[in-house]
């Protein structure tokens, strides 16, 4: 299996990922989708997106903004409770979280001479507005999750769906993480795909209904089984119960999909981190952002809200706050495990081929139009009106290059996951045939021109 370091170098060699403002020697943990990487990561997104909205009936999308009013995060919990203790190195320093400390000792400098922990809030903090004061402050969102739950009764009321029933949203989150690093693992700026799926509470089920925690099973399932239909090693994923003092503020019980993304380490339990979380929110955060009663002491409890955020359950009649499901993915973490997972190298013929190993729905090119001589014109025409043609129906990335010999094109193409090379030679002019290479197999085919859109669109899966 692949390290992150191979990784790294594959990246910025082939164009997926490059550091950040690179020129200017970088920018603490931020980086930049490459032509290739792009392609990946909208790949992963659009999979996610059928998966969880196109092939259900009980899923919506939403593409919030993301700043937002600064109370989202008062009565979300996040002003509070989003922080990370963090100790200072007075000898070194370094800015350390107080959680990955082993020995009280400090990681850079060895040093004893540490600061007390103390709560540091991951919410970056700008400006809204000509004037530079608190008045304008607004933060960042750390998770898309809050743009769902204030649109939640807009969602309701223009879509009127019964429980259950979700809604999906892809979209960028920033945490001023203070411990960063191993590349697209953990940034500043990342992507999350996230679901906040309302379900009946358990005080509110009618005879029959699935509860809250069965629900969150077939969540976690549904979850587990994509990662594998698109090609993850069930040796490198598993389940991890999270353990209850370690639960998020809002969070009643969390599973997370755990991908074995380190295997370079020594001790196994350290091999494995998190891709996606699969929590049970309760009805912390639609109660936290709604208008409430009076309490005993005749102060309302979120005086800012004007919404009622209840549902009213015609079958019990009754107003109850729905619980909530959330599958929480990030895409940057899913590009990263994607390409770990693909990543092969073996012996060809005494020479070393690099092949990513990628899903067909994955691959940032399905196929590579190779002309076998560039000098002939017959050749270079036909192959480009070839790649023309499938680049028109629509259903995939092609490309055209001519700018190496054929192995030379081949094996770049294995490098970056192109499951098909198609190539055109001097024969193909007089008999109309081409031949269609396998990236993994490496097995060649020839094939009738007059077939090759529905060839390919059948060896890649795609509708013919
Ligand atoms: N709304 C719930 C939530 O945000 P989370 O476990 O903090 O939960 C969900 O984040 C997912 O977002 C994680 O499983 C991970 O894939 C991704 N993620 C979180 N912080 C990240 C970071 N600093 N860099 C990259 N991805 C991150």
């Amino acid at each position: 299996m692949a390290e992150i370091e191979t990784i790294v170098s594959l990246a910025k060699r082939r164009g997926f990922v490059f550091q950040s403002s690179e020129i200017y020697g970088g920018f603490g943990s931020f980086w930049d989708y490459g032509p290739l990487g792009v392609e990946l990561k909208n790949n992963i997104k659009r999979a996610w997106w059928r998966s969880v909205i196109y092939e259900r009936d009980d899923m919506v999308g939403l593409d919030s903004s993301i700043l937002m009013n600064r109370l989202v995060w008062k009565y979300s919990g996040h002003e509070d409770t989003f922080s990370d203790p963090m100790v200072d190195c007075r000898q070194c320093k370094s800015r350390l979280r107080a959680d990955k400390i082993e020995d009280n000792k400090c990681p850079v400098c060895g040093s004893k001479n540490l600061t007390p922990p103390r709560p540091f809030n991951l919410m970056f903090r700008t400006t809204v507005g000509p004037v530079e004061d608190d008045s304008g402050m607004a933060y960042l969102r750390p998770e898309t999750a809050q743009g769902i739950f204030v649109n939640y009764k807009n969602v309701l009321d223009s879509t009127n769906r019964k429980l259950p029933f979700g809604i999906a949203q892809i979209g960028k989150s920033f945490r001023n993480e203070i411990t960063t690093g191993n590349f697209i693992f953990r940034t500043r700026e990342f992507e999350q795909m996230e679901i906040e799926y309302f379900v009946k509470p358990p005080h509110g089920l009618a005879e029959g209904e699935a509860s809250d925690d069965e629900h969150h099973e077939r969540w976690l399932e549904d979850r587990y089984n994509w990662y594998l239909s698109l090609g993850i090693r069930q040796s490198d994923l598993r389940k991890f119960e999270q353990p209850k003092e370690e639960l998020a503020h809002y969070s009643k019980r969390t599973v997370d999909l755990q991908y074995r993304f380190f295997p370079e380490r020594d001790e196994e339990e350290k091999q494995w981190d998190e891709l996606e979380g699969i929590a049970n929110r309760t009805d912390y955060d639609l109660k936290a952002h709604s208008k409430k009663p009076l309490d005993a002491e005749g102060k309302r409890l979120n005086a800012d809200s004007t919404a009622d955020l209840t549902y009213f359950d015609q079958a019990t009649n009754q107003h109850l706050f729905p619980y909530v499901i959330e599958p929480s993915a990030g895409v940057d973490r899913s590009v990263l495990a994607f390409l770990l997972n693909a990543y092969h190298e073996e012996e060809v013929r005494g020479e070393k081929r690099v092949v990513l190993r990628l899903h067909n729905e994955l691959a940032p090119i399905k196929i590579a139009v190779l002309p076998l001589a560039k000098n002939k014109d017959g050749i270079v025409k036909l192959a480009k009106d070839i790649k023309a043609r499938l680049q028109r129906t629509g259903a995939m990335r092609a490309v055209y290059d001519d700018t190496a010999g054929i192995g030379k094109l081949y094996r770049r193409q294995d490098e970056v996951g192109t499951p098909l090379c198609l190539t055109v030679d001097h024969q193909s002019l007089e008999d109309n045939q081409v031949t269609i290479r396998d990236r993994d197999s490496m097995l060649q085919e020839r094939i009738p021109i007059a077939e090759v859109e529905t060839t390919i669109r059948t060896k890649l899966g795609l509708a013919t």
